[in-house]
């Protein structure tokens, strides 16, 4: 294991790992390390498709919020199937320019399901084919909060940001019906800046493609704020340019951002957005709670009871 450069603690590279002979508990002690250390890059796994389901549902359930929902528009259900989709597949979409997820070309800073109050904790990518033309990016928000004085600190904990999906965020190249949906489902959504991941770091949930202003402060000054915020953010980031095709890549995306770079011509991942129900207890001993202030923990606990009919998620509803 060796330190992922600029994540300043936050980021680690795995080499040599043997899937083949690879224990339980092996497994589950990696992942209660990519929890604490939110990304984590293991290279040269040698593994296909089934063998990443099988053991990234040890880690916990596969999971799409939209998908949790009752009334699902045609639409969106035909464009979840067209990038793979379904039950079948464990949820498993494919990220491609053909029948995948986000198109071609470069993917700005943004993390999923930014603009949901319950978004989804964790995303793994396996990638297939194609893969070393092309980056992942990762950009951590902790070292940056606790660089800060306290008095700072407590001024940023209280800060709600106001989420809208916004065209044109992510990819300009191609925005499709699932990101929409996926994104920022409610106009105006608040969320606080200040989170918690799963295994309780503390970091900003500043995601730039659903941002569009701090609750209750002047625009001019809310403009300025979160400008000066991002450029003290781009000292902390990596883009690792893939140097196998089977490297799997797995990161948080409560208070990491990431994005891609490159050439996306016949490419092709796989991508597993998971809470971390079979860690969670092992890591915290709760249920995870990304918030610290009312209203919020309890907009979280409704919708968490609601999205575990249909995704179980460890501790919701709560009992
Ligand atoms: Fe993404």
């Amino acid at each position: 294991m060796s330190p992922i450069p600029n994540l300043e603690g936050y980021g680690v590279f795995v080499d040599d790992i043997d899937f083949n002979h690879l224990t339980r508990d092996q497994w589950m002690s990696l992942g209660k390390l990519q929890m604490e250390q939110l990304v984590m890059i293991i290279r040269r796994t040698g593994i296909n498709i089934n063998r990443f389901h099988q053991v990234m549902k040890m880690w916990g359930k596969c999971r799409q919020n939209y998908a949790a929902k009752e009334e699902t528009d045609t639409e969106v259900a035909k464009e979840y199937a067209r990038i793979g989709g379904h039950a079948a597949t464990g949820h498993i979409v494919r990220v491609a320019e053909e029948n995948g997820l986000f198109g071609s070309g470069d993917l700005l800073w943004h993390s999923n399901e930014s603009g949901d109050i319950a978004f989804t904790p964790g995303v793994a990518l396996l990638g297939d084919h194609g893969m070393t033309k092309s980056a992942t990016g990762f950009m951590v928000t902790s070292p940056y909060y606790y660089s800060l004085s306290e008095s700072m600190r407590s001024e940023l904990d209280e800060m709600v940001l106001v989420h809208n999906f916004q065209e044109g965020k992510i990819n300009a190249n191609d925005e499709n019906n699932v990101v929409y949906k996926n994104m920022c489902p409610e106009p105006d959504t608040e969320i606080p800046l200040v989170i918690q991941s799963p295994a309780g770091i503390k970091g900003l949930h500043f995601p730039y493609n659903t941002t569009t202003r701090i609750k209750d402060y002047p625009i001019e000054e809310s403009v300025r704020l979160l400008e000066e915020i991002k450029f003290k953010l781009t000292q902390y980031y990596y883009d690792y340019w893939w140097e196998n095709d089977d490297d799997l890549l797995i990161f948080d995306n409560s208070i990491v951002q990431h994005r891609r770079l490159g050439d996306t011509t016949d490419r092709l991942c796989y991508r597993y957005q998971f809470d971390y129900s079979y860690l969670q207890y092992k890591v915290t001993g709760k249920p995870y709670m990304p918030y610290f202030q009312e209203p919020y923990i309890s907009r979280y606990k409704e919708k968490m009871g609601e999205i575990s009919k249909v995704f179980p998620v460890f501790g919701y509803p709560p009992p």
